[in-house]
C-alpha cells in the first residue's frame, strides 16, 4: 500500500519532531493536538529546526518552504478521515491512548494504518480496542527525532506482515533505520536503556559518586554522547520512572525496581530539563 497522507497526534517534542521528518520527506502531514497553543509551539520548533538546516546549508530555502507547505495543523481528529497513516504521540497513558485509537478506528479509511509512538505501553493491548488489530503497530522514534536514526518497529500479536512492510518502507523513506522487535515491556530500547539509567541513579543514591562523576565515567569510558544522568534529565525523570514501573510490573522481577531517589525527585517536581531542575540545574 502507498502512504501519502499522514496525521501525527500530539504536538509535543516527539510529535512535532515526527511531523517535521515526515513533511521533510515529502509526506502530507496534519499535526493534531487538542490545544491550539501546543500546535503553535510545535510549529515554531519545527520552523526553528528547518531554519537551522538552511543556515547550515543542509537544506535550501525552497525545500524549507515546500516542507512547511506540506504541513497543516488541526485540533480535530475528524481530519484523519483521508489519512493513510496516523502516528499517535500523546502522553503515555493507556486510557487516553485507547480512547484515541477507538476514535481513529471510526474516523480513518479502512486501509489506514494506526501507529503508536509509545515508548513502553503494549501495542497488543492498544490494538485490541480497534476493529483492525492487524493494522496497528508501534513506531517508536527516538529523541531528538530529527537527529536520531532509529525507529524501533513493534509488532503487536496481531500485526500483519503487510502492515509491518508498509511501516518498514515508510521508515526508510524518512531516511531512518527500522529495527523489528516484538511486543514485550520496554521493547528493546527502554528495556536496555532504563535499567542502566536507574542503576546510574542508584550509584548517586548510595553515595558511590556525584552525578557529574557518573556521567563523566560513561562519556569518556564508554563513549556515550551524554552521560546517563544528563540523558535522564533530557528524557524527563517522570518518563524514566514511568518506564521503570512498566518494566517492574510487566516482568515482576525485582531487578527493575525504580531507585527511591528517582521517585523522590519526581515527587519534588524535579523532572529534568523541562522543569529547570533534575540531576542538574538548567537556566
Ligand atoms: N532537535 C533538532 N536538532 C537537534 C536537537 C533537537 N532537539 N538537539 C540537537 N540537535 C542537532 C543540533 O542542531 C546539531 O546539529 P548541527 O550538526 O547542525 O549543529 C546536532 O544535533 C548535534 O547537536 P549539538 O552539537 O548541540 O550536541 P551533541 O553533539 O551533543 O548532540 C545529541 C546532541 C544528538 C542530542 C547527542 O547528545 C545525543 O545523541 N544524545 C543522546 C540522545 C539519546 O540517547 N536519545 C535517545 C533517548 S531515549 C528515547 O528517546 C526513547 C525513549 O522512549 C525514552
Amino acid at each position: 500500500m502507498e502512504i501519502k497522507h499522514v496525521m501525527v497526534i500530539g504536538a509535543g517534542q516527539m510529535g512535532s519532531g515526527i511531523a517535521q521528518v515526515c513533511a521533510q520527506s515529502g509526506f502530507h502531514v496534519k499535526l493534531n493536538d487538542i490545544s491550539e497553543e501546543a500546535l503553535q509551539k510545535g510549529l515554531a520548533g519545527i520552523e526553528k529546526n528547518l531554519n537551522r538546516s538552511v543556515e547550515k546549508g543542509r537544506m535550501s530555502e525552497e525545500d524549507k518552504q515546500n516542507t512547511l507547505n506540506r504541513l497543516q495543523t488541526t485540533t480535530s481528529l475528524q481530519d484523519a478521515s483521508d489519512c493513510d497513516l496516523v502516528i499517535e504521540a500523546v502522553i503515555e497513558n493507556m486510557d487516553i491512548k485507547t480512547k484515541v485509537f477507538k476514535e481513529l478506528d471510526q474516523i480513518t479509511p479502512e486501509h489506514a494504518i494506526l501507529a503508536s509512538n509509545t515508548s513502553s505501553l503494549p501495542i497488543t493491548e492498544i490494538a485490541a480496542v480497534t476493529n483492525r488489530p492487524e493494522k496497528v503497530i508501534g513506531m517508536h522514534f527516538m529523541n531528538p527525532v530529527p537527529v536520531m536514526k532509529l525507529v524501533e518497529i513493534i509488532r503487536g500479536l496481531a500485526t500483519s506482515d503487510e502492515t509491518y512492510k508498509a511501516i518498514e518502507d515508510m521508515t526508510k523513506a524518512l531516511n531512518k533505520t527500522p529495527v523489528e522487535v516484538n511486543d514485550f515491556p520496554g521493547f528493546v530500547s527502554n528495556r536496555v536503556l532504563m535499567p542502566m539509567i536507574n542503576e546510574a541513579i542508584y550509584t548517586v543514591y548510595e553515595g558511590v559518586a556525584t552525578p557529574e562523576a557518573v556521567d563523566e565515567v560513561m562519556k569518556l569510558g564508554m563513549n556515550h554522547p551524554m552521560g546517563p544522568l544528563t540523558l535522564a534529565d533530557f528524557i524527563g525523570l517522570d518518563t524514566c520512572l514511568y518506564i521503570m514501573e512498566v518494566l517492574y510490573e510487566g516482568f515482576g522481577d525485582s531487578k527493575y525496581r525504580p531507585c527511591p531517589l528517582l521517585r523522590k525527585y519526581v515527587k519534588a517536581g524535579w523532572l529534568g530539563r523541562k522543569t529547570g531542575r533534575g540531576f542538574y540545574v538548567y537556566d
